[in-house]
């Protein structure tokens, strides 16, 4: 297992990006105490979402935005609610967190 972080890293309601082993980009957010991770591709034109470093999420924090058009996703399912790719998702990466407060990938 590779280890990305400790969940203090990842504040309620925050996003933080991370490079996987084979050079993914992908980001983790945390909401209702709960971690999901996607990888950092938007579903419209193959593009990485943020603009400013870890800005993952819209301005009430409540949803996961691309930067580019707007488009905006759940937190919990990364489907897209509104945008030009709206019903198309971002792609979830499992994570696990440990009793070690650690987040780890799976190999
Ligand atoms: S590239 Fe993400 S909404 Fe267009």
């Amino acid at each position: 297992m590779h280890k990305l972080c400790v969940t203090e890293d990842i504040p309620e309601r925050e996003a933080r990006a991370f490079e996987t082993p084979n050079g993914d980009t992908i980001f983790i957010t945390q909401r209702d105490g709960a971690f999901f991770a996607y990888q950092n591709v938007c579903p419209h034109l193959q593009v990485e979402l943020e603009f400013l470093e870890n800005q993952f999420l819209d301005r009430d924090q409540e949803y996961i935005e691309c930067s580019t058009h707007g488009a905006l996703f759940t937190v919990e399912t990364g489907e897209c609610i509104s945008g030009p790719c709206l019903g198309q998702s971002l792609e979830k990466v499992e994570i696990t967190v440990h009793s070690d407060g650690g987040i780890y990938l799976p190999e």
